[in-house]
């Protein structure tokens, strides 16, 4: 039985698919039971948990094989990370408590980073459940081209797509979601000892200007991207909503000035099969 938490989203989903369309048993682990619907349908047994809370989590593993671990997205965290903390809390106490023979954890392109940023949430992951008694794999992919999902409606409407990544031809390493969750469920497959970290990529690299292209290409139009300067982010992001927005400037300093990047030799970086194209015609229909 594989727990697999965050399956109502893309990459819990993912790796859920693969492993029901392999025979193997999944249980659903979700926060609202009502979203789990669909999954019980597919076969799935389901429990209910949240990320921050040890007790309902450490049932939600119990007895499993394998855990995915997928931690909740923060993009304006609190000073000092403490909603991650939480999670980190929970999730330590629940994988102790309940021993899953395994655990994958989605972590991040450059967890590693010794530079404060919105990044380190996974730092502070990794840290804690290398720490824990159990086989661990961490899997850090690079940029998800999901997150394009943004720039779909200024493509399509303006021709233009706004950039904080640049230089607009400094090729960044992005993945699409199933390739994440597709990776993610042949991990959690596997047998091994102690602590893996896993780097993970798409087919190619892709700069803001290809971005941009792909975009053209799929939207039939002229799409050109262009730079959000770095003096306009705070006041940007904080007309945004955003609280605290330095972590989330800061990480994307850290793609910019390069200190943000996979941390092992190239040769070792497993390349998805998922073409940006495909995921944008994606992105592009299901926003009509
Ligand atoms: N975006 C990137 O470029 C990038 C790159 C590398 C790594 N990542 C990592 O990818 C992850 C996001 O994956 P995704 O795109 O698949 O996310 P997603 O589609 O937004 O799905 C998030 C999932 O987490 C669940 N969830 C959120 N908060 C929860 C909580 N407090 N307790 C229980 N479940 C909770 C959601 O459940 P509901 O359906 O109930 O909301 C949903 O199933 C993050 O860990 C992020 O750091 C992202």
């Amino acid at each position: 039985m594989y727990a697999i938490t965050g399956i109502t989203g893309k990459v819990g989903g993912a790796v859920a698919s693969q492993l029901l369309a392999a025979g193997l048993p999944v249980r659903a682990v979700v926060r609202d039971a009502v979203r789990a619907k669909a999954w019980a349908e597919r076969g799935c047994e389901i429990a209910t948990a949240r990320m921050e809370d040890a007790a309902s989590l450490s049932a939600a593993f119990d007895g499993a094989t394998g855990v995915f671990i997928l931690p909740p997205s923060d993009f304006d965290p609190e000073p000092g990370f403490p909603e991650a903390r939480a999670v980190i809390e929970a999730v330590s106490m629940a994988i102790l408590k309940a021993r899953p023979a395994k655990v994958v954890c989605l972590s991040t392109i450059g967890a590693q980073a010794g530079e404060a940023n919105l990044l380190t949430q996974r730092t502070l992951m990794e840290a804690a459940l290398r720490e824990l008694p159990i086989p661990v794999t961490f899997l850090r992919p690079g940029w998800f081209m999901e997150n394009a999902a943004w720039d779909v409606a200024p493509a399509r409407d303006h021709g233009v797509i706004a950039s904080f990544l640049y230089p607009l031809d400094k090729p960044v390493p992005m993945v699409a979601t199933a390739d994440v969750g597709r990776v993610a469920a042949t991990l959690l497959r596997q047998t091994w000892r102690g602590v893996r970290i896993v780097e993970l990529e798409g087919p190619q690299r892709v700069c803001p200007n290809e971005l941009a292209s792909a975009f053209a290409l799929v939207l039939n139009r002229p799409v050109r991207a262009e730079i959000v300067e770095r003096q306009t982010w705070e006041t940007l992001f904080r007309s945004q909503g955003m609280r605290h927005p330095l972590p989330r400037m800061r990480m994307l300093d850290g793609f910019n000035q390069g200190w943000i990047d996979f941390e092992g030799h190239p040769d070792g970086i497993i390349h998805g099969e998922v073409e940006l194209e495909a995921v944008l015609r994606e992105l592009v229909s299901s926003a009509i």
